[in-house]
Formats: structure tokens, sequence, C-alpha cells
């Protein structure tokens, strides 16, 4: 959410870009992220004499978030749904103008017009699916395609390039499947946590990927992260590797995975983030081998929308009161960028 800075007395102008709901916007009062359903919050904010504008038409100068971005105070957006072409595709809500106020991404996704089946109708088609894809409603029963490179996860090394609050709760979940626990950060965590996570901290990354059965990424696009995975990185990891990128598409190199893919030194790819987003219908990693990708879909569920909505109006509520946001809700602070993206 980017707001101005302005005096938080009188009426306000808040912009929603959110995706449209369509039929589904009526089917479940809860499916709150969409534009008709607008968060839940149009009745609360024009009681108290604020205009509230939500629209999916974000592109383009004639576009409707054009019209209204002029004189809003609040802007609420996604990485999922961006204004404009964010630099890395994500993390970062750019500024359309200087309104040196504070800024925080949301969280939501795009999610009309887009395919969902991803690796069907494609090159991709021609290579084994990973088994959670097999069409079984399709009367399929080819169990050799599966089983010929199908693993457990006990026993396997996994290790976390990031481990802040998502790369802690994988680790958490994943000391129960039996697997050797790795994560490299830029921080180390305590000992006491360490220990409770049963992982070990690997300083160097280079030296954690050619341990790894599955790499799983959690670490914020950055200046830093940005292209990180290349070829020479990605040739690190062992060949047969397992990548879960949970973080960004743009801390990949693209084409290196897609390369990748298709030689077998990538076992599977999987995760719901791309560069650019919407992904374009000729994306490589829509047609690669092995690839277990989604459109952008995590945090999407009613659960999910509902504790987002709940956030915005929370942050609106400080907003007005004049109040600073909880520090983690901060991704610039008065033109400063958290510690955590730089
Ligand atoms: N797919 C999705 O829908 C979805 C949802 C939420 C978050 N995310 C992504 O996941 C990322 C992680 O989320 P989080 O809530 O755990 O963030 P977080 O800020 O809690 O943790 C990020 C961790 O990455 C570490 N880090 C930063 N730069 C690094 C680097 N160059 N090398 C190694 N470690 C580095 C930080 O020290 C921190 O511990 C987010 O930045 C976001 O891009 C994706």
């Amino acid at each position: 959410m980017a707001t101005r800075s302005a005096t938080q007395q009188g009426s306000k102008k808040i912009v929603g870009v959110l995706y449209k709901g369509g039929e589904h916007a009526a089917q479940n009062p809860d499916f709150v992220g969409c534009v008709e359903n607008a968060l839940s919050i149009r009745a609360w904010l024009e009681s108290q004499g604020h205009h509230y504008v939500v629209t999916d038409d974000k592109d383009g100068p004639d576009c409707e978030l054009e019209k209204h971005i002029g004189d809003a105070h609040v802007l609420i957006t996604t990485p999922f749904q961006q204004p404009g072409a964010a630099p890395h595709g994500g993390d970062r809500l750019r500024p359309r103008r200087p309104a040196g106020g504070r800024r925080r991404g949301a969280h939501r996704r795009r999610g009309h017009g887009q395919q969902h089946r991803v690796g069907g109708g494609g090159p991709a088609d021609a290579h084994p699916r990973p088994p959670a894809q097999l069409p079984a409603g399709g009367g399929e029963w080819d169990l050799a395609a599966v089983a010929h490179r199908a693993y457990d996860l006990q026993g396997k090394t996994v290790g976390t390039v990031g481990a802040g609050r998502i790369g802690r709760l994988l680790l958490q979940r994943l000391k129960l499947f039996g697997c050797t626990l790795l994560y490299h950060d830029r921080l180390r965590v305590d000992a006491a946590l360490e220990e409770e996570l049963g992982s070990a901290f690997e300083e160097e990354l280079d030296a954690m990927l050619p341990k790894c059965d599955v790499v799983v990424l959690n670490m914020p696009l950055t200046d830093k992260t940005k292209g990180m995975f290349d070829k020479e990185k990605i040739g690190k990891m062992k060949r047969g590797v397992i990548i879960v990128n949970n973080a960004r598409g743009a801390i990949m190199d693209t084409q290196a995975v897609a390369e990748a893919c298709k030689s077998g030194h990538i076992a599977g790819y999987g995760g719901d983030v791309w560069y650019p987003q919407p992904a374009p219908k000729d994306h490589p990693w829509r047609y690669m081998p092995n690839n277990a990708m989604t459109p952008h879909i995590s945090g999407s569920t009613i659960d999910a929308q509902l504790r987002y909505a709940a956030g915005v109006k929370d942050m609106l509520e400080r907003y007005f009161k004049g109040q600073d946001f909880p520090e983690p809700n901060y991704i610039v602070k008065e033109g400063k960028l958290a510690s955590q993206y730089q």
C-alpha cells in the first residue's frame, strides 16, 4: 500500500488495483480480493466520507488508474496485479510520482485470462508431467511414466536460500519429513532456533548448492538477487536437482532454467512466480519439460484474502489516525528501502 504523507484529516481518495471476479464475485462473499468485492472495505470507507475507486484497468495512458492516480492519497496494489512494470517484477511498488510517502505491497494475484493448465497444449506435452499433473480424469493409468523418476522426500537434503518468515516455516514443516535441512541466509538465526528448526547454516551459497537434492528459494528480489540463478549457479547444483521458487521469477535467469530443465540438469522446477507477470503465452516456463508451474496463486485462498483485506483495513485505520505501520509492513519508509530488500 502506498500512501501520501499528507495531513490525515478529512476525506481521502483511496485507489485499489485488483482483478475482476466476474461471475465468481457473487459466488462467495468472502471472495474479497476481486474488484467487485473490493476487499470488503467500501462501506466502511464511504461511511467515513472517503472516496474509494477500485479498478483492474491499470495499463496505458488512458487507463482508469491514470485518471485517479494524480489525486489519490492511498494506492492499494499487489505483486500480482501491479500498476506499471515493476523494475523487478514484484517486491517494490515503483513510485509513480514523488509522493514522498510510505508504501507497501499487499498480496494478491491476477487470476483472469490465464492458462491454468501449465504444460498442456505446448511442447511439454511430449514430456512426462510431475505426478500431481497426471490427468487421472483423462483416464490415464501410466504408473511407469511416474515411477521411473519419483523419489521420497525422506532422507533427502533440502536447502532453503532465505530463512526469513517463509523459509523458517518451510524448515519447521520439513523437519517432520526426516530430511537433512540446510539454510543459507545473509543472517544466521540464533542457535536455539537453529536447533529447533533442525537446520544447519551454510554461510556460502555455492557450498550449499551442490549438497542439495531440493533447493527452495525464499529470499526477496533485490538488486543483488535479480538473475542470481544463472547458468553458472544452476551448474553448481546436483544434476537432477528439484528447484522450488517461492520467491520471485526474476531471481532466475529464465532461459537458463528452461535449458537446464530440457537437459535434465534440473529434474523439476516448480513455483508460481514468473517474470514478467502475467506470464506471456509464449513464456518458456509454460512449455519447458518437468515444470510444475502454476499462475501466481499463493496467497489467494479465501482465508488469505480475508487476512490481507484485514491487513489493508488495519493499515488504513493507522494512516487515518496518523500512526505508523508495524515495521515489517514497510518496503520503503521515509525514502529508505527496508533492510530486507537491500
Ligand atoms: N509466491 C508468493 O505468492 C509469495 C508470497 C509471499 C512472499 N513471497 C516471496 O517470498 C520472499 C520471502 O518472504 P518472507 O516473508 O520469508 O520474507 P522475509 O523478509 O521474512 O525473509 C527473507 C529472508 O531472505 C534473506 N535474504 C535477503 N537477501 C538475501 C540474499 N541475497 N541471500 C540470502 N538470503 C537473503 C533475508 O535475510 C531474510 O531472512 C518475499 O520477498 C517474496 O518475494 C512470495
